[in-house]
């Protein structure tokens, strides 16, 4: 299981720094919140942004993009230097158009799926994506309450793509903490995203290194 820092709730007057203690505790990917305004009531970063983190860790970058109009601005966050995208299905006309867009160009396509929506509405889908993002918040913000039945979510997508013969990495995203990892490794999950429960700790890397621990004590 890798754990992903979500750089969200991090002090963006000192990223690189920020960025650097996460990455020397070990995180395994980081996580990129990209919000609208629109899709969202939060607004975020853009392209600059993320070609600033680019520039500051070799870590494999996940954009999740919580924006309107996705499919125009993909190619751009692949330029900034993401190595993984997540669309919201719900956001685009044509997903199964962007998701292979996204691959063409040797990145992940991910699927980002809030509580609530239906994963029968996206099982031809499976095949064209390499990791799906469980929302346990509504996204919009970090900090949020883990909304309980989440990891019930993550076992029924693990059927669903089973089922579709699809080999599929699930991540679950917001208000995950330490103390929740076992829960998460016995559901099936591969890598979990935790923005507040790290950079809002008076010392993340060591919060980085227990929910670790707990990883591999799963
Ligand atoms: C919420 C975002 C999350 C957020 C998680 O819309 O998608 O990635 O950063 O933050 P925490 O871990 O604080 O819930
Ligand atoms: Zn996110």
């Amino acid at each position: 299981m890798r754990i992903a820092p979500s750089i969200l709730s991090a002090d963006f007057t000192k990223l690189a720094s920020e960025i650097a203690r996460v990455d020397e505790a070990g995180a395994g990917q980081l996580h990129l919140d990209v919000m609208d305004g629109h899709y969202v009531p939060n607004l975020t970063f853009g392209p600059m942004v993320v070609s600033a983190v680019r520039e500051c860790t070799s870590l494999p970058l996940d954009v999740h993009l919580m924006i309107e109009h996705a499919d125009r601005w993909v190619e751009a966050f692949m330029d900034a230097g993401a190595d993984m995208i997540a669309v919201h299905p719900e956001t685009l006309y044509h997903p199964h158009l962007v998701l292979s867009s996204i691959r063409k160009r040797g990145k992940k396509a991910g699927l980002a799926l809030n509580p609530g929506f239906s994963f029968s509405t996206i099982e031809a889908l499976l095949p064209l994506a390499d990791y799906a993002i469980i929302m346990s918040v509504n996204p919009g913000w970090g900090g949020q309450k883990f909304i309980e039945g989440s990891f019930e979510r993550v076992r029924e997508l693990r059927r669903v793509a089973d089922a579709a013969g699809t080999e599929l990495s699930i991540e679950i995203d917001g208000g995950m903490s330490a103390e929740r990892i076992p829960m998460a490794a016995e559901a099936g999950v591969d890598v979990v995203i935790a923005g507040s429960a790290v950079f809002k700790a008076e010392d993340p890397a060591s919060v980085l290194r227990d929910m670790l621990l707990a990883a591999t004590e799963a």
